[in-house]
Parts: C-alpha cells; structure tokens; sequence
C-alpha cells in the first residue's frame, strides 16, 4: 500500500471514484476537490467514517478549491489525478454540447494540477472524452504517455453487460471490445467478442449483434434519458478507479483507454480509443490487434472526426 491520488470534481463520478479507490486499500491517500466549498471535506468525512466497517485504511482527504488554484496544496504530489469536473449531459444533449464549458474547467483544472503534481499521471473522464483528454495533455504540457482518458472501459463493459443479458450467461465469461470515441464514432468490435471462447458471430445473428452494437453505442444517453437530472457514474467511476489501480500497482494490464496514437493502425497523432498496457508511467505501449479491415477503417473515421475536434479545443 502507498501512494496518493487525487480525484477533481466532487460530483457524482468523483465520489463514486473516490471511494471505490479507497474502499481498493492500495493507496495511502486519496484526495477529492471540489470548488463548492464544503462538498469535498464532507464527502471525505463521510467515506472516512465507513473505513473500520467496510476494513480499508486510505484515508480520504477533501479540499475545496479555486479557480485560481486555491487549495491545490492538498493535492500536491500525487502519482495519479483523476478529472472528473465539469458538467454531465441533460437529457437530449450530446457529450459534444459540453465541449465549451468544460474545456475551460479542464484547462484550469489541468494546469493547476500540473503545477502542484509534476510527475503525476493524469486519467480525465470529463466529456466530451476524447478532446478533453488531449487538451488535458496540451494545458499539463506533460509527456502524453503520462495523460489518458477513460472511456473504452466503461463502453465495453456495457458491451459486455448487454451480451451476457441477451444470451442469459454470466458476464465472467463474456469479452467485449470497443475502441475509437467515447462518442458517435465509437467502434465496438465485435470479431474480438467471445462468449466462453466461442465467437459470438457464432453465438448471434448479425441483426442481433448490430443491435447491441447501437445499444453500446447510445450506452450513456440511455442512462441520461432515465436520470433524466445527469449521466452515469457506477460504471464509469469502476472504469476509471481501475485504471488508477492499474497505474500505482505497475500492473501491466491491458486496457481499452483513450491514448495517444503513434503509428498503430495506420493512424498518427490524435488521442483515440485503443487498448493499452497500463504501468506507472501511464500508457507503457499501445497494443495493435487483429482486426477487420471495416473494423480498421471504423476506427480511421472515428481518428478524423476526433483529430478535428481536437485541433479545435486548443484554442478554447
Ligand atoms: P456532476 O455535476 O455530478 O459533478 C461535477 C462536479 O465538478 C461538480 O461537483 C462541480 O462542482 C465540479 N467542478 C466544476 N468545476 C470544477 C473545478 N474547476 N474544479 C473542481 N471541481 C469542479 O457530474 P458527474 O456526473 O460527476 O460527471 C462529471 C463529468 O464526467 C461530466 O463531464 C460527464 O459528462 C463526464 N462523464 C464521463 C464519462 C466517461 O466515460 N468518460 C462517463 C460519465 C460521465
Ligand atoms: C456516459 O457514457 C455520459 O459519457 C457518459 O455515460
């Protein structure tokens, strides 16, 4: 056990990551930060007094901040910081109508971070994904193996969920995989489905799969529609908790996140949904599968649509 890690935001995913990375004991500390003052050091209050039932030790510290960078000193050194302020979707939105609001959140955010935790690795989740993490990375100036994004996680894990419940198995047995956006340029890749380590092209009828193609695809805003009040965060939150794990435990683990994209795939220099292995040093390579080549160029449309949008947030 060792280690600190900072969540920023308070609000429903933060918390929700907060405590599952506390309740994992592998972390001396974690911190959450919030700018509505008081939030943060209740919730930390909160979780601190659930350690001798729930049998962890982290302690978990909160710290109301600033715009300004007020209150970072909490924070300060952290080996893993975990972005999750800004706002959710309202019903009828998508992840796309945030882009404005929180690129200033997440510039600010970053760049106070990368003052007080220079070495830290950064994981963002704020939306929209995959342009957050690149200015993320811009607004840190911080090596971009050392900044990535969760989303491929979270999107294959509700892959995952929707085949085991057409098909009535357990998820254990079930594999799924979706790289691209965290978006409409999402890519779930059904040749590297399997079900038992039987093909589910086997298992389903093409129909079938392109059902819950979409259904992965529409994952958040299906959410969104129902709550009605904001989007998701048990599943995102064990989406990005895990990969923190990932990082202060070296593990080597690969994992769908959103990454820097060197060459793999054909494709270059755009922040994408890929898997890669996870060490302390963030993204230790990204791993090149086999895919169909529709699956290819799929993931080719989604680096386009993304490097645009990225190419934008830079001056927001
Ligand atoms: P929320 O509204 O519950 O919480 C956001 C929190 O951020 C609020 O408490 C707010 O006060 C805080 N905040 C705003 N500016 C801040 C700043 N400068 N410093 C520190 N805190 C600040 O929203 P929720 O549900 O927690 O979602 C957070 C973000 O995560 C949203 O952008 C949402 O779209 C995104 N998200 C991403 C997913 C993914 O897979 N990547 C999945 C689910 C949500
Ligand atoms: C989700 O996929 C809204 O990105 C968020 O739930």
């Amino acid at each position: 056990m060792g280690g600190k890690v900072t969540v920023v935001g308070a609000g429903f995913y933060g918390s929700t990551t907060a405590l599952r990375l506390a309740e994992y004991d592998v972390f001396d500390t974690v911190v959450l930060t919030d700018i509505v003052e008081g939030k943060p050091e209740g919730l930390a209050l909160d979780m601190n007094q659930s350690r001798s039932i729930e049998g962890f030790e982290t302690k978990i510290i909160g710290a109301t901040t600033t715009a300004e960078g007020g209150g970072y000193e909490a924070t300060a050194n952290s080996d893993v910081v975990v972005i999750t302020a800004g706002l959710p979707r309202k019903p009828g939105m998508s992840r796309m109508d945030l882009i404005g609001v929180n690129a200033g959140i997440v510039r600010g955010v970053a760049e106070n971070i990368a003052k007080h935790s220079p070495n830290a690795v950064i994981i963002v989740v704020s939306n929209p994904l995959d342009e957050m993490t690149s200015l993320a990375q811009i607004a840190t100036g911080f090596p971009k193996n050392r900044v990535m994004g969760q989303a491929g996680m979270l999107d294959t894990a509700r892959f995952t969920n929707f085949v085991a419940e057409k098909l009535a198995v357990k998820v254990g047995v079930v594999k799924t995989l979706t790289l691209g956006s965290h978006g409409d340029t999402m890519v779930p890749v059904p040749s590297r489905c399997t079900v038992n380590g039987q093909a589910l092209t086997e298992l389903l009828s093409q129909s079938e799969i392109d059902d819950l193609v979409d259904r992965t695809r529409n994952g958040g805003a299906e959410v969104v529609a129902l709550l009605k009040t904001g989007s998701a965060y048990y599943a995102p939150s064990a989406a990005a908790a895990r990969m923190a794990k990932a990082v202060i435990e070296d593990s080597g683990a690969v994992m769908p996140v959103c990454a820097w994209v060197d060459g793999e795939y054909g494709i270059s220099g755009v922040y994408l949904g890929v898997e890669a292995e996870i060490g302390r040093n963030g993204i230790k390579k990204v791993v090149e599968s086999a895919l169909t080549e529709s699956e290819v160029s799929a993931l080719k449309a989604a680096a386009e649509a993304v490097r645009a949008k990225q190419a934008d947030v830079q001056t927001l």
